[in-house]
């Protein structure tokens, strides 16, 4: 064990991330009224060069105006190598009121990018007297994002999440793909001639829920685009909630449902999970350091699995 302690990760739920472009006002009310646990209204990708100036201005005054009830409210900014990203800050934060949670920093490459924004927010907190600290989450979507992860998510205080950005991802590092996540067609083994598809996302995914855990931040999976297919969501969702995540993107309201319902601890698994915790108190009780539950060893690491299981579905339940 390390003299460090693994410090926690922000006690919120962040099972599903709902985005909108920023551009298409009409939105807004119908994702304040979805079941996701955080709003991203978004300035960068999806709003082209001509609509940045309207879509700033829909997004300040819908965090001045609209009812986003408990959610966490974030806007996604433009990257640092756009002309677009420094008004945007200024403009959130001048125009925008205290609503306003988190800002999202897109195609994040090192920890001075991180370095940057937050010099610009301090000075306008201070100079405006904002009541609330702004947090940050950015996206890992470039060879750089993923280079040096370990060192953007120890960046600055405010970091509370950290998503992985699929598409841009692949375009930087030269993937031979166009999906936007999820299984890829040429990403196999073969096996006595039948072919087993494989992850090719499971490396990043792992190295940022690292750099997560090492640093207190939420893990979380970007987009998946093919909103027709739901099984495929599901199964990326699984995967990643696997590996540690947290929970997932939505680019449609349908997908809040089948985030919530994979990053929601069953009931099965929570029964199980305080069974366990049960189970090792009557151990300790007996002087033990393991026990059998249901034919399987269960001992100390046990016990934390069992109560990351049952923290999360009383954050929700209380959500
Ligand atoms: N949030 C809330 N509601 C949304 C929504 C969203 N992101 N996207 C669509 N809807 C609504 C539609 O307005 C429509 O409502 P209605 O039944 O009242 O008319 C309903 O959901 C069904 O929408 P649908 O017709 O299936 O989709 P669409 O063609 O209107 O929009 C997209 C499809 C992909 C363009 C749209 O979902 C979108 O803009 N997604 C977000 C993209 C984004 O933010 N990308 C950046 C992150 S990668
Ligand atoms: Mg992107």
């Amino acid at each position: 064990m390390s003299f460090r302690i693994q410090p926690p990760a922000p006690a919120r739920p962040n099972r599903c991330q709902l985005f909108g472009p920023a551009s298409n006002a009409k939105l807004f009310e119908k994702m304040a009224a979805s079941a996701a646990d955080v709003i991203n209204l978004d300035l960068e990708d999806s709003v082209s060069p001509g609509d940045k100036d309207a879509a700033r201005s829909n997004a300040v005054d819908a965090i001045n105006t609209i009812d986003w009830g408990r959610k966490t409210l974030s806007v996604r900014i433009n990257g640092l190598d756009s002309p677009f990203w420094y008004r945007d800050v200024v403009d959130l934060l001048e125009q925008g009121g205290d609503r306003l949670d988190q800002i999202m920093i897109p195609k994040v490459g090192c920890a001075a990018d991180i370095y940057a924004v937050d010099a610009l927010v301090t000075s306008i907190e201070a100079a405006k007297g904002r009541g609330k600290p702004i947090s940050f989450e950015v996206i890992i979507e470039s060879a750089a994002g993923i280079s040096h992860v370990e060192e953007i998510a120890a960046a600055s205080p405010r970091l509370q999440a950290m998503s992985l950005g699929a598409a841009d991802f692949a375009a930087s590092m030269g993937m031979a793909t166009t999906g936007i996540g999820g299984t890829q067609e040429n990403y196999y083994m073969l096996q006595d001639g039948a072919r087993h598809w494989s992850d090719p996302w499971h490396w990043a995914t792992a190295a940022i829920v690292a750099a997560c855990r090492t640093h207190g931040l939420l893990p979380v999976d970007g987009p998946f685009g093919d909103f027709s297919d739901d099984e495929g969501f599901r199964a990326q969702a699984r995967r990643v909630a696997t590996l540690g995540m947290v929970g997932k993107w939505a680019i449609h309201p349908k997908q809040v449902a089948l985030a919530n319902e994979i990053f929601t601890p069953s009931e099965d698994a929570v029964t199980e999970a305080r069974e366990i915790l049960a189970a090792m108190e009557e151990a300790k009780a007996n002087g033990e350091g393991a026990t059998v539950y249901r034919g399987r060893l269960v001992d100390i690491a046990s016990i934390k699995q069992a109560e990351v299981i049952v923290k999360q579905a009383e954050m929700i339940s209380e959500g």
